[in-house]
């Protein structure tokens, strides 16, 4: 039975990774590992909590001594790496837990699997997550490739583009077994609602206003969270040592755009006026550093490996207004608390 550590599995991908390759492989032993930050949360995997081939391990990557024991005892095959801190507005207010977490979290894990592989790779592999937001903003033309040059603006993407730096560094100085991919924005269900759409979702539900950073205007590539699992599982076991994937939807939408369907879409749904909810549309200052356009080119992933997008937009916002919605006390549970706190400072200036 090989040994698969998973780390941040009770995060918004994490779960969504964990479900997909618990109940794909029982021959695999699943291991997460979390710290259970403000955005983990084991509610996010009710349903496949007592499978036999699936362990929850509370712990933090920062803490170098532990993790160093936990490779030791666990003999891991291999390593998907999701734990972070992910949030941009956070890293603007608060940049050193993301070099805690994203930087040194991910040298200890480095660390801790060569040195427990020591120079027997066979068979083994250390899969690092990332983003697209290593590769900085684009203008009006053009798309993020395999081999655009990193240019981080904000303090969570330069964390990000550090941890991906280390990751080749191990492979190209000792050799460990590596694999990296960079994905656009996802969504879907189990997404902390500080994010673009699950907090609009909360907020037109609750007719609270909907803070609009700037003009709107700033461009994303949504991917639904489910093809980034069916990815992460194909470039885990099919991806080459050393190579790096992007991933993403094909599927650019200028902020504005998105927020007014979904406004459409949660009229038709709560039963309101058409129009009512885009009156909540409210433009707030622009976010610092804010990255104007962001799309992936997933071309190689699909020549290569076959992967590509399963679901068309207008169908995933669909499921995913449906899934909060019909979901509200997962969203009370996340919204109570520290929450409230730091939606207050967050938005008090804007
Ligand atoms: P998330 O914030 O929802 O979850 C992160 C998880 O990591 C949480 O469960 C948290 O408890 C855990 N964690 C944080 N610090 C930890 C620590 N020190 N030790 C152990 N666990 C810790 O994040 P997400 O949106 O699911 O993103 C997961 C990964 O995917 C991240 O590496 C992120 O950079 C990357 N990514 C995210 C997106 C996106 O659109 N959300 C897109 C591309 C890449
Ligand atoms: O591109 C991948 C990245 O996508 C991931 O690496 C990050 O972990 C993930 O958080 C996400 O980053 P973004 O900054 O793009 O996502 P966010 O949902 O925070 O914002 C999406 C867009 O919406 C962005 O242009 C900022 C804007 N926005 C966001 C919030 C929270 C607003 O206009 N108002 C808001 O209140």
């Amino acid at each position: 039975m090989k040994t698969i550590l998973i780390t941040g599995g009770a995060g918004f991908i994490g779960s969504h990774v964990i479900r997909l390759f618990v109940n794909k492989y029982p021959d695999y032993k699943i291991v997460n590992l979390d710290k259970l930050t403000y955005a983990g949360n084991l509610n996010n995997l009710k349903d496949i909590e007592n499978m036999p081939n699936y362990e929850f391990v509370k712990g933090d990557i920062v803490d170098e001594k532990f993790i160093q024991e936990l490779f030791e005892e666990r003999q891991f095959d291999g390593v998907i790496h999701l734990a972070a801190e992910s949030h941009v507005d956070r890293s603007i207010s608060n940049p050193t837990e993301f070099v805690f977490t994203n930087v040194i979290g991910t040298v200890n894990l480095l660390n801790s699997a060569k040195h427990v592989w020591k120079d027997n790779f066979d068979g083994k592999k250390f899969y690092h997550i990332s983003t697209d937001e290593v590769y900085g903003s684009l203008g009006d033309e053009g798309m993020f490739t395999e081999e655009t040059g990193y240019d981080p603006h904000s303090p969570y993407s330069a964390s990000k583009a550090s941890s991906d730096h280390f990751v080749r560094a191990y492979l190209d100085t000792f050799g460990l077994p590596t694999v990296i991919s960079n994905c656009s924005n996802n969504y879907g269900s189990f997404q902390f609602p500080e994010k673009l759409i699950p907090l609009f979702i909360h907020n037109i539900k609750n007719n609270k206003p909907l803070p609009v950073y700037g003009k709107g205007e700033n461009i994303r590539d949504w991917l639904w969270v489910a093809d980034h699992a069916r990815a992460i599982d194909t470039i885990y076991h099919d991806g080459k040592i050393g190579e790096t994937y992007n991933i993403g939807g094909f599927n650019e939408w200028t902020n504005i755009a998105l927020i007014k369907v979904m406004c459409q879409k949660m009229d038709e749904k709560l039963g309101r006026e058409k129009g009512k909810s885009e009156k909540l549309i409210t433009y707030v200052k622009d976010r610092a550093g804010h990255d104007l356009r962001y799309a992936i080119d997933a071309t190689k992933i699909k020549n290569e490996l076959g992967w590509e997008p399963s679901l068309q937009f207008e169908e995933g916002i669909e499921k995913t207004i449906d899934w909060y919605l019909e979901n509200e006390e997962w969203l009370d549970n996340v919204t109570s608390g520290d929450y409230q706190k730091y939606y207050n400072e967050q938005y008090k200036e804007r």
